[in-house]
């Protein structure tokens, strides 16, 4: 209690408020468990916000790291080193796109998707192709362009105006997009399934909206994977379960396994408009990133850890239906693979507030959601474990809720 009491001083004096953070000191991790200052264990069904795709502290991961820290971590984009290429072919392979863009994060990934967008219409001389189509509910980052396309109006109203030209439509309804996207629209941009949303996937009807509306007006679409990509769905990205083709693909959170890295991957129609200085970044594909990436993505290439999330996530789908068929206080399973949510009747904080407490670590999105992304490598026994403690609190709620 005295670190926490320590630590949230100095850094109530030193750092800007701009999370609320839950009262715990985590100081190591190891595969699935988060260990915090006094020895406690929990159970991490976050994995840092859907980032630690091999759990905390992995053997291959960490010596991969360290490797590559004492031979080179940095050269800039001036100059060709080894790795850059080799994440880049494993990604483009992992997703039939044709070229990558390295970043450092999720916002800068769709970042970069957004200003690729315009610069294909741009050397055409569509100049007045400028508009984006986004969806209701979306979250794609908090930078002007990434937060242009972001919906919650608690993160846009503080820093308007944003980038003009961006309708949003509800993804319920296939003919609101129809009537949204026209000849003036750069891209459609939409998470396959939407995170910080709810975790809400995309209809096979609104999927089909959006390849009607791209073939129609020739508009680009943007499939916005941060969460949803590199394995965390079974699939090496969730458009592909969906049979959408994306001219664009935005690729954040477990590409590093949770060294910081982002990636645009294009299509080659894209890429043939793009030249050098249109955009750029100083650490964007650094050694390091890509050694880590490369690690992560080799995983994915090889199958079995695609497997083993198909087949866990199925197991974990199966306890959490039969979580809602015993509790009241659940009204809705929703998700694939190992990116879950529980829609509740309550909100969702008393509930993370008390797996928590319980050794379990999840988190709230969209009030009354419980999301849910553990680690890639997570097993059986750990799910049982985690319904285990869900269930528990359920039948607390429950029974308050009846008093
Ligand atoms: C779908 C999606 N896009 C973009 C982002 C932004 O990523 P980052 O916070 O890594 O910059 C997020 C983050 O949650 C996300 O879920």
């Amino acid at each position: 209690m005295k670190l926490l009491d320590d630590i949230s001083k100095l850094e109530e004096q030193h750092v800007l408020g701009t999370y609320k953070r839950q009262p715990v000191v985590f100081v190591r991790g190891d595969g699935a468990y988060l260990i915090d200052s006094d020895g406690k264990k929990y159970l991490d069904f976050l994995s840092g916000i859907g980032v630690a795709a091999r759990g905390h502290s992995d053997r291959d991961l960490t010596e991969a790291i360290r490797d590559q820290a004492a031979t080179l971590i940095q050269v800039s984009n001036l100059y060709y080193h080894p790795l850059q290429g080799q994440a880049a072919q494993l990604l483009t392979s992992l997703s039939g796109l044709d070229r990558v863009f390295f970043c450092n994060s999720g916002t800068e990934a769709v970042e970069a998707s957004l200003k690729f967008s315009r610069r294909y219409w741009y050397t055409q001389g569509q100049t007045e192709r400028t508009e984006f189509v986004a969806l209701e509910g979306a979250f794609s980052g908090r930078t002007f362009g990434a937060l242009s396309v972001t919906h919650d109006h608690h993160y846009r109203d503080p820093f308007a105006p944003l980038v003009p030209g961006v309708t949003f439509v509800d993804p319920k309804d296939p003919a609101a997009l129809h009537s949204a996207v026209t000849e003036r629209t750069a891209a459609i941009i939409a998470e396959p399934i939407q995170g910080e949303g709810g975790i809400r996937p995309l209809t096979k009807d609104f999927a089909s909206a959006i390849k009607e509306a791209c073939n129609r007006t020739g508009a680009l679409f943007i499939a916005d994977e941060v969460q949803t990509g590199v394995g965390r769905t079974g699939y090496p990205f969730y458009f592909q379960a969906l049979d959408l083709h994306p001219d664009l693909v935005s690729v954040g959170k477990a590409l590093g396994g949770g060294i910081p890295i982002g990636a645009t991957i294009c299509s080659a129609k894209v890429a043939s408009h793009i030249s050098p200085g249109d955009h750029g970044s100083t650490y964007g594909g650094n050694l390091l990133a890509c050694r880590a990436a490369i690690v992560i993505l080799t995983a994915l290439a090889d199958g079995d850890l695609l497997d083993q999330v198909k087949s866990v996530g199925m197991h974990f789908e199966r306890c959490l239906r039969s979580l809602a068929l015993r509790h009241p206080c659940v009204t809705e399973i929703r998700g694939a693979g190992l990116m879950r949510g529980v829609q509740l009747r309550v909100d969702a904080t008393s509930v993370v507030d008390a797996a928590r407490e319980q050794g379990l670590l999840v988190n709230r999105t969209d009030e009354r959601v419980l999301r849910m992304l553990p680690p890639l490598t997570i097993d059986k026994t750990d799910i049982d474990c985690a319904v285990d403690i869900l269930d528990k609190i359920f039948d607390q709620i429950d029974a308050e809720s009846s008093e």
